[in-house]
């Protein structure tokens, strides 16, 4: 099957007053048509500047290199005109925060109608309907297609910026947190809608969040990024057994992930700073099987089981790592002397 995104070897790097932050770092993944990829990772690790590269929306100066190819458009140094054209098209932005994604003065209604006039020209009766569609689909009434956006719930709002992402009926949409900020059942129930979409009309889908529960809940693929780089990537074998430390300490700090009574553990420390990203392992840090050879040399993606990568110098002792992982004494920092 030939991939609808093909990321190989992705870099990204903002320019600062203060040198160059690599947010990305030779990142590689693949979304077939009809797969939903969860991308997870902790704050600043350069998961929305993924989501930026993909829409051409990184800001002015950033430095992209490697190749990302959607369908047969390479989108790695695309023009803004023809980013415009597969925008919304082709692949479509749900926003962490749907205030930012309307404006104030128009009904939601009006601003959906606008978006599929801007591109295609439909009789106003089918387009009406193509409007009402959408908003079924999400669980939304028609009457509230005149309400502006401030008449809308947090939970409305992000239901409605759903519908307008898939107005154009793009190939691929990226939700980037669509649910921060919302209540815990409201967020259960956005995602439950977008699964059903992803289900129902095969649309391929990239969620990128901090919440491991949604991602093993909702997604065919994961990907585990820590400071700019994909550390483990793979199926639900990613989770269930995983091969990487980090992706170990994710799944011990989580308790859907361990139905045990036991303490959760917390990973030590803070990610790095990206200005100036720890050689080798950039994990190596905080790892707590870290040896003198993970902090000099960068290692190797190791290949599991197919389709289900590692990026550990020591994948052959996961059984070990992933029995010690559950002990929070192995996450405890070292005393200080
Ligand atoms: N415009 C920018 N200029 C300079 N550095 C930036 C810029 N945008 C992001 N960065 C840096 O790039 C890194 C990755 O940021 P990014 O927003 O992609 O992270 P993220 O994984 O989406 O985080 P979060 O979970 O908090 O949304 C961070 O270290 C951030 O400080
Ligand atoms: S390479 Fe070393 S530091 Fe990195 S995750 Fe593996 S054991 Fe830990
Ligand atoms: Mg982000």
């Amino acid at each position: 099957m030939t991939a609808l995104l093909d990321v190989r070897n992705l870099s990204i790097g903002y320019r600062t007053s203060r040198g160059e932050a690599k947010a990305v770092d030779g990142i590689s993944f693949t979304i077939e048509p009809g797969e939903y990829l969860g991308l997870v990772g902790e704050s600043g690790c350069g998961k929305s500047t993924i989501a930026k590269a993909l829409l051409g929306i990184l800001p002015e100066g950033a430095r992209v290199s490697g190749t990302v190819k959607f369908k047969n458009t390479s989108l790695v140094n695309l023009s803004q005109a023809d980013f415009r054209k597969i925008r919304w098209t082709g692949i479509s932005l749900v926003p962490q925060s749907a205030m930012n994604g309307f404006d104030p003065v128009y009904t939601i209604g009006q601003q959906i109608r606008e978006a599929i006039e801007s591109h295609r020209q439909l009789p106003a009766a089918e387009r009406d309907r193509r409007v009402e569609e959408l908003f079924a689909l999400v669980g939304l009434s028609k009457v509230r297609l005149k309400d502006y956006p401030h008449q809308f719930s947090g939970g409305m709002r992000q239901r409605a910026m759903i519908a307008m992402s898939m107005v154009l009926d793009p190939a691929l949409i990226v939700a980037d947190e669509p649910t921060t900020g919302l209540d815990v059942i409201v967020q259960d129930q956005i995602m439950r809608r977008m699964k059903e979409i992803h289900e129902r009309l095969r649309k391929s889908m990239l969620l990128i969040t901090h919440d491991m529960a949604v991602v093993a809940e909702n997604c065919d693929k994961i990907a585990v990024m820590y400071a700019g780089r994909i550390m483990e990537y793979g199926d639900e074998r990613v989770f269930r057994e995983p091969h990487h430390p980090y992706t170990m300490g994710l799944c011990a700090a989580f308790p859907e992930f361990d139905d045990r009574r036991r303490e959760l553990i917390s990973i030590p420390g803070a990610p790095p700073d990206l200005l100036n990203p720890p050689t080798g392992c950039r994990f190596h840090q905080r790892c707590p099987f870290a040896t003198a050879q993970c902090a000099v040399e960068t290692p190797p993606e190791v290949e599991i089981s197919p389709g289900h990568v590692a990026a550990c110098h020591f994948v052959d002792r996961a059984g070990e790592f992933r029995k010690r992982s559950i002990n929070p004494e192995t996450w405890r920092p070292p005393q200080l002397a």
